[in-house]
């Protein structure tokens, strides 16, 4: 993504949305809500689904595109890669982000999953799939880069270093956090990525002391050390990936991060920091989709008509949220939701009545 072509696409829709759509993303600009390729089967079918509905999503005012090299079996990626390939939006209009740190398996889960790790990646130790050593990092990043086919990718996420904290103890998970960053600035410093983040499901939201806690000041003091050992002038840690919805607002409820004036929630903490923060499983995977859950004077103020818009609209009115990704691979499910954008995200009074 560049600047140029991010603001020509912003030019191009944004009188179709209310305020605050369109977002800062360093000097572009991304709307504020994004299309996730998480869930679904892994058949041709869906593939044929998502490539509809991904490229619905950029003919209609979305440009962030979420995806992960483990998602659907790299099916996701190559899909993502199709559209944006066939797509008449530029390619540099487009904040592209994917993940790399589970075992990738090709198309299919292999009749014995242990075996196909054992025999692909044998110089490599998982944690449930998961592994953050800078080498099996740079070989999904390469594989990555193939599969959506383009040169670099906008935003690099480690995926789920939480799962890490099963076998290790913290110290040691935030030393192999240190060295995957180092290889990722590196990497930034090549030109293969423009930013790299961390996307979590649990590490950043929970209490400080809980099993999967990781903090955000050890992840921006980890990226500066990486930034100084690989010689890039400042670091390109860039971005923080967590759910965000009603069942799971403890981004901006739990204070678990150590600030300058005492602990601070996720939200704030990565506010303070400029760090950008994209909200996943915004529907709660769909549950959230047939009857809203905000209280009822919160949901009249969101002003969306259907449930999905009123939960896409709640985490894109948190507070240091920059965008929402909502998985779509149906068409019809892009227009719903895209739809939620003509109308304004709830102000920070309005915001914080839910919590009351
Ligand atoms: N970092 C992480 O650990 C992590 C974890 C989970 C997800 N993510 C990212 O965040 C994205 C969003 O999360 P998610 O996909 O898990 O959950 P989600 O966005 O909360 O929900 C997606 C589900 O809702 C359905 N849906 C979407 N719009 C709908 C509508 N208007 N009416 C009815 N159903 C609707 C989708 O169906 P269709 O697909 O058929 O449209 C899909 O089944 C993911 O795709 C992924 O990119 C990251």
């Amino acid at each position: 993504m560049n600047r140029d072509a991010s603001w020509a696409y912003r030019n191009e829709f944004h009188e179709s949305f209310a305020r605050t759509y369109f977002r800062r993303f360093g000097d572009g600009l991304v709307s504020s809500i994004g299309v996730g390729t998480y869930l679904g089967k892994p058949t041709d079918e869906r593939d044929d689904d998502y490539y509809a509905a991904i490229r619905e999503a950029l003919a209609t005012g979305v440009n962030v595109v979420d995806t992960a090299i483990d998602y659907r079996h790299q099916r996701s990626e190559r899909v993502v890669g199709r559209a944006l390939a066939d797509s008449d939006v530029d390619r540099e209009a487009v904040l592209l982000a994917t993940k790399g740190g589970f075992v990738p398996f090709d198309g299919e889960r292999p009749a014995d999953p242990a075996a196909y790790v054992r025999e692909e990646f044998p110089e490599y130790e998982f944690v449930r799939g998961n592994c953050l050593d800078p080498d099996f990092l740079d070989e999904s990043l390469d594989r990555s880069l193939e599969n959506l086919g383009v040169d670099s990718i906008d935003l690099y996420y480690v995926h789920t270093p939480e799962v890490q904290l099963e076998r290790h103890d913290a110290e040691t998970v935030y030393d192999m956090l240190e060295a995957a960053f180092t290889r990722l600035e590196e990497r930034a410093a090549a030109g293969d990525i423009d930013h790299y983040g961390v996307a979590t499901w649990e590490a950043l939201r929970v209490p400080a002391g809980h099993d999967s806690y990781l903090s955000i000041p050890e992840l921006v003091r980890r990226a500066r050390a990486a930034s100084d050992a690989a010689g890039t002038t400042s670091t390109h840690l860039r971005a923080l990936q967590l759910p965000f919805n009603v069942r799971m607002a403890d981004a901006f409820t739990v204070e678990s991060h150590a600030g300058p004036e005492g602990r601070q929630s996720a939200l704030w903490f990565a506010h303070e920091a400029g760090l950008d923060v994209f909200a996943s499983a915004p529907l709660v995977q769909g549950e959230l989709t047939a009857e809203t859950e905000l209280p009822d004077p919160v949901a009249e103020r969101l002003d969306a008509t259907t449930a999905a818009q009123q939960a896409i609209n709640f985490a894109r009115s948190a507070p240091g949220v920059t965008s929402a990704l909502v998985g779509m691979g149906t068409p019809e499910h892009v227009a719903e939701n895209v739809a939620a954008g003509e109308h304004s995200p709830l102000g920070a009074d309005g915001f914080d009545a839910v919590f009351e």
